[in-house]
C-alpha cells in the first residue's frame, strides 16, 4: 500500500513538473541587470506570470541564484537556474549546487551559456543529474557543431546563441537565420526527441514569429524584455504573433 502511494505521488509530481515546461517556450534569463535583481527579479517574475496566464504560452525565469528562493515563494511559473556547478555536496565554497537549488524550487537549469562555458564532460554530468531528478535541462551552445555535440547528451533543449549577437538587438532569426535552421535539421536527425531555441538579439513578436517559422520551439532571450521600458508589454508584444 505504501508502495502504491509513493509510486502514485512520484507520478503525480513528475506530471506536474513535466507539464511545467511546454512548447512553444519563452525563457528570460535574468543574468545580472540591476533590472532584474531583487526587488526588480520579482516584478519581472510577476509580469512572466500574468503574460502566461494571459497567452497560454509558457514563461519560464532564469533568475540570480539569490533570488530563486522568492520567486518560486511567490509566482507559479517555473524557474531555472543559470548555472549549477559540476560538483557533489562537499566542500566547494561559492558554488552553485543542484540539491540546494532544487529545493529552492528550480524546475532545471541553463548550462554552458556563452558567459559561462563549461566543460563538455561536466556538462554531461550534470545533465544526467538533471535527468534523474526529473529536471529540466537547457544547453546553450554557439553554432551547429556544439549544437550537435550537446544534443548527443540528451538534454530537453539546446539553445542556439552565437555570441556576437548577444545583447546587440540584431535578433538572430533574422541576421542567421541558416544557424537556427541547420541547427533544427541536424539536432533532430540524431535526437528527435531534443526541442531547439534560439537566442540573442531577439526582442520582438516579428523575432520570435521567425524563430518559431526557422523551426525552434521557442526563443531565450534577456536584454530586450529586461531593459524595455515596460516589460510585460513588451512580454505581450513578443508572443503576439505565434
Ligand atoms: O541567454 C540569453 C542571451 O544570452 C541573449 O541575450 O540580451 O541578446 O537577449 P540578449
Amino acid at each position: 500500500m505504501d508502495y502504491v502511494i509513493i509510486l502514485y505521488h512520484k507520478i503525480l509530481n513528475e506530471e506536474l513538473t513535466l507539464s511545467k515546461i511546454t512548447t512553444p517556450t519563452v525563457i528570460l534569463n535574468f543574468k545580472t541587470y540591476l533590472e532584474s535583481s531583487g526587488e526588480n527579479a520579482l516584478k519581472l517574475a510577476k509580469a512572466l506570470e500574468n503574460v502566461a496566464n494571459e497567452s497560454g504560452i509558457t514563461m519560464v525565469a532564469a533568475p540570480q541564484t539569490a533570488d530563486i528562493f522568492r520567486i518560486n515563494d511567490e509566482t507559479n511559473i517555473p524557474i531555472l537556474a543559470q548555472h549549477i556547478d559540476p560538483i557533489s555536496p562537499g566542500g566547494h565554497t561559492g558554488s552553485n549546487l543542484l540539491e540546494c537549488l532544487m529545493e529552492s524550487g528550480i524546475n532545471g537549469t541553463l548550462l554552458n551559456h556563452s558567459e559561462i562555458r563549461m566543460k563538455l564532460a561536466d556538462i554531461g554530468y550534470i545533465v544526467k543529474k538533471i535527468r534523474d531528478n526529473d529536471l529540466f535541462s537547457v544547453v546553450c551552445t554557439n553554432n551547429i557543431e556544439t549544437s550537435v555535440a550537446a544534443a548527443t547528451l540528451n538534454p530537453n533543449f539546446v539553445a542556439v546563441e552565437p555570441p556576437e549577437l548577444i545583447g546587440s538587438g540584431i535578433p538572430v532569426s533574422q541576421a542567421e537565420p541558416e544557424i537556427v535552421e541547420g541547427t533544427v535539421a541536424k539536432v533532430k536527425k540524431i535526437n528527435k526527441n531534443v526541442e531547439i531555441l534560439c537566442g540573442a538579439g531577439i526582442s520582438t513578436g516579428e523575432d520570435m514569429k521567425a524563430a518559431m517559422d526557422l523551426g525552434a520551439s521557442g526563443v531565450l532571450l534577456a536584454s530586450g524584455i529586461i531593459l524595455a521600458k515596460d516589460p510585460q508589454s513588451a512580454l505581450l508584444d513578443l508572443v503576439s504573433k505565434i
